[in-house]
């Protein structure tokens, strides 16, 4: 691996969360603050991508050379990326999107005067099941957010959705190595992929997607060979 190895590609990569509104004033979401998918936008403008970063809201500077789309909800984050994978060669879908999203959202803020509130939820669409179906070309890493069985998980999301990549992480306080994957500075990856893995140990989040980088650029080039 060498600086440039990703001259001429594009890499499509999603980070953060989405936000599901509930109500004008609220909504639902998750803890992700997008720090790994712009660490990983950053690696690959230094191998020589051209990067096209689609954001949900995140507190984070724009990586030199990236071009950045903000998007707050799942359905919007999936427009963005519908309209830019035509450009993709490598999808890296590093965001934590919403699984569900509020089925009616009131115009007016909701009022607290019930004992008991019920949410009606609908699922979102999957953005990376739907990059792989529709552009079967593009050679496509998913995230693995688990709390338990990472390995099991991860070679499931492989084989289901059909994906060249699966970089897995623990969430949540599982043990003490991995606890604040969400948000925190640093993390554990364990990258799987058609009969081969990989362990990249604690470290911090921007050395990680230098080491992740390689690792995807390898099994990119050899992807008609296998
Ligand atoms: O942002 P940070 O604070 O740095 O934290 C990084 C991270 C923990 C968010 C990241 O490393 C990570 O694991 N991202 C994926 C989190 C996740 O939601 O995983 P999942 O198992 O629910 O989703 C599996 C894959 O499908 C992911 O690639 C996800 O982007 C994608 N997906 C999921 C749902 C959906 N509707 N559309 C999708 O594209």
């Amino acid at each position: 691996f060498s600086t440039g190895s990703l001259t001429g590609r594009t890499l499509l990569i999603t980070a953060g969360p989405t936000r599901e509104a509930i109500d004008p004033v609220r909504y639902l979401s998750n803890h992700s603050s997008g720090k790994m998918g712009f660490a990983l936008a950053e690696a690959a403008v230094e191998a020589g991508a051209r990067v096209i970063l689609v954001s949900g809201p995140v507190n984070l500077a724009t990586p030199a050379h990236v071009e950045r789309l903000d998007v707050v909800s799942a359905q919007q984050m999936a427009a963005a990326v519908d309209s830019r994978i035509g450009e993709a060669d490598i999808f890296i879908a590093t965001a934590a999107v919403a699984d569900y999203r509020p089925r009616q959202v009131p115009a007016e803020k909701i009022k607290k005067d019930q004992p008991q509130l019920t949410l009606e939820l609908e699922k979102n669409p999957d953005i990376l099941a739907g990059v792989k179906q529709q552009h079967p070309g593009v050679f496509c890493v998913g995230f693995a957010a688990e709390t338990t069985d990472l390995e099991r998980y991860a070679r499931a999301k492989l084989d289901d959705k059909r994906l060249e990549m699966v970089v897995a992480n623990l969430v949540g306080s599982a043990t003490p190595e991995t606890e604040g994957t969400f948000g925190s500075e640093t993390n554990v990856l364990q990258v799987f992929w058609p009969g081969g893995e990989t362990h990249l140990p604690l470290a911090p989040k921007g050395q990680l997607a230098r080491q992740l980088i390689p690792v995807i650029v390898s099994r990119y080039e050899q992807r008609d060979m296998t």
